[in-house]
């Protein structure tokens, strides 16, 4: 049998409640997830890509098939690179619709890469990193969206602006 190894790409700039509720489910139903951190970055992140990946790997330690990597260029080569035969990702709501329809089909017209939609828990339907970020910065409670190291890391991050 082929290993089913599948990869969640993302900026994880921070991880969130909600992809690692993506990534937990993808883990029940593949072989191996690849957990890919996307290194070359147009828009500026609050944490570097070795900071995200670290915090990545402290939070999904439980789950032995799970790994996190960096990753640079084509989400496509990675794949490529890998052996790996899908993109898992997750799909919070119509709005996201259009640009992950486009993206999912333009890696499969260039290299034949499918992508697996999985609805998000409706607990976190309203997540993103960016909002956590927004809500941190002034002074929301973001505790229940984020895991533990994740807060703290945020919480550090920002008393040192
Ligand atoms: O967490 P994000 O920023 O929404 O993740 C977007 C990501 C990293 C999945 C997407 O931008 C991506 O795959 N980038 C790698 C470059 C690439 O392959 N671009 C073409 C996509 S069709």
């Amino acid at each position: 049998m082929p290993v089913r190894r599948v990869v969640c790409p993302g900026s994880f700039d921070p991880v969130t409640n909600g992809h690692l509720d993506i990534v937990a489910r993808a883990a029940l139903i593949h072989d191996e997830v690849i957990v890919a951190v996307l290194r070359n970055q147009s828009k500026s992140t609050l944490f570097t890509v070795d900071e995200r990946t670290e915090l990545l790997r402290e939070v999904i330690s439980k789950h032995e098939n799970v790994r996190v990597q960096k990753f640079d260029g084509l989400i496509v080569d990675f794949c490529r690179a890998n052996d790996i035969s899908a993109i898992v990702k997750g799909l919070r709501a119509v709005s996201d619709f259009d640009y992950e329809m486009q993206m999912a089909q333009m890696n499969y017209n260039q290299a034949g890469v499918e992508t697996l939609f999985m609805t998000t828990n409706p607990l976190y339907a309203f997540l993103s990193s960016s909002l956590v970020k927004e809500f941190a910065k002034y002074g929301g409670d973001v505790s229940g969206l984020v895991p533990g190291p994740v807060l703290d890391a945020l919480t550090a991050r920002i008393s040192a602006a």
